[in-house]
């Protein structure tokens, strides 16, 4: 499979380092106007450093491309990605509005086109465990979710993009919130409604909110409690809990954790087990936090490739990543407008 890395900065250069270390891939192209960008992330792979990816698209000199861009380029260059009938890896968000992510959708479903979105959270051990809890009943029928993203806000974002709202499409909720939305479709299944409440007292960026709670109503009937933030000033940090009639199941990142209780019955006597990841503590002591991303990466790229082969795959989807955005407006919109959003009939995923 021959890839082109279309943005090589942060985090396209880690991107690139999973296409190049991965056996069935190779990359052949880094597109960046920032030279210095594309060299970086190219390494010694011998890939071509172009500024702009048009040319590359042409043909059969890739089949695949990964987007690592500013999230108000994201559209454009996946439309013509797909017209040139090549798959697509996009970071999270897909786009920066609910009418971007649509067009993007139309473009999917007549495109025969495989689209993966970046939600890379999926692949941290602690949210992995969490899933495979609930899926396996282990705390009996689902009841409720909690879950919480947020960071200490600006001094994070090295360029205006990624936090004013006319290119990043919102705040806290299109920044690390969207994972947190991800999430919780992941863990719960689809949102029906939304009814929330924002501030934005602290960094006072207009359109972009420092902090959302708002209260979801999954169709399974579960309640799910968000809470995305610019202001927490503990630093990084990612959580969910759910709850079900059998036990609850806590998934953190910042550090990598799981709590889970078990019962046979609502307050009967309980089984408690602690996840650690001693080997996630001691790599990030030894080797930084990035390679923890880096590993989610490359457990992406893997499921992206069986989504091209069209296997089943536990990465996120173009309808996930329209409907995350779609999620995140509906919590923007409700905390301007005070009112409950119903949402959308879910579109019906891409063929
Ligand atoms: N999954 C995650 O946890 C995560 C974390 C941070 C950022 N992201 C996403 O990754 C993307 C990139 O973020 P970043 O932090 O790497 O930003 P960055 O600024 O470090 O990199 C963006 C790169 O895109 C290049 N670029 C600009 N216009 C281009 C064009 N037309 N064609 C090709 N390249 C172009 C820039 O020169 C730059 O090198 C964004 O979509 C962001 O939302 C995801």
């Amino acid at each position: 499979m021959k890839f082109v890395q279309i943005g090589g900065g942060v985090i396209g250069e880690m991107r690139a380092r999973t296409v190049i270390n991965h056996p069935d891939c190779t990359l052949v192209a880094v597109a960046d106007p920032n030279a210095e960008a594309a060299a970086r992330a190219a390494g010694s792979s011998g890939a071509k450093l172009v500024q702009d990816a048009t040319d590359l698209l042409e043909g059969d000199r890739c089949d695949a491309v990964i987007v690592s861009t500013p999230v108000q380029l994201h559209e454009r260059i996946i439309l013509d990605a797909l017209s040139a009938g090549k798959h697509v890896l996009v970071e999270k968000p897909l786009g920066n509005t609910v009418e971007s992510c649509g067009r993007i959708m139309e473009a999917v479903r007549s495109s025969g086109c495989a689209v993966g979105v970046g939600f890379n959270h999926r692949f941290y051990p602690s949210f992995a465990f969490m899933r495979e809890v609930i899926a396996e009943g282990r705390i009996g029928k689902l009841d409720s979710l909690r879950v919480l993203g947020g960071h200490d806000g600006l001094a994070n974002f090295r360029s205006e993009w990624m936090y004013k709202s006319e290119f990043s499409g919102g705040g806290a909720t299109m920044d690390v919130g969207i994972h947190m939305t991800d999430l919780t479709r992941f863990m719960v299944g689809e949102i029906e409604t939304v009814y929330a409440t924002t501030s934005n007292e602290v960094w006072k960026v207009e359109g972009s909110e420092d902090r959302a709670h708002a209260l979801m109503k999954a169709t399974s009937g579960v309640s799910v409690q968000y809470e995305a933030s610019w202001n927490e000033w503990k630093g990084f940090e990612v959580w969910m809990e759910a709850y079900g009639d059998g036990g609850m199941v806590r998934a953190s990142y910042g550090p990598m954790l799981n709590v889970l209780i078990e019962q046979t019955r609502p307050g009967s006597s309980r089984k408690k087990t602690r996840n650690f990841f001693p080997e996630v503590v001691l790599r990030e002591k030894l080797k930084g936090w990035e390679t923890t991303s880096l590993l989610s990466f490359e457990a992406e790229l893997a499921q992206f490739l069986r989504q091209i082969d069209g296997g089943d795959s536990l990465g996120a989807n173009a309808w996930d990543g329209a409907r995350a955005v779609e999620i995140a407006n509906a919590v923007m919109a409700s905390g301007r407008s005070g009112e409950v959003v119903r949402l959308s009939e879910p579109p019906r995923p891409p063929e």
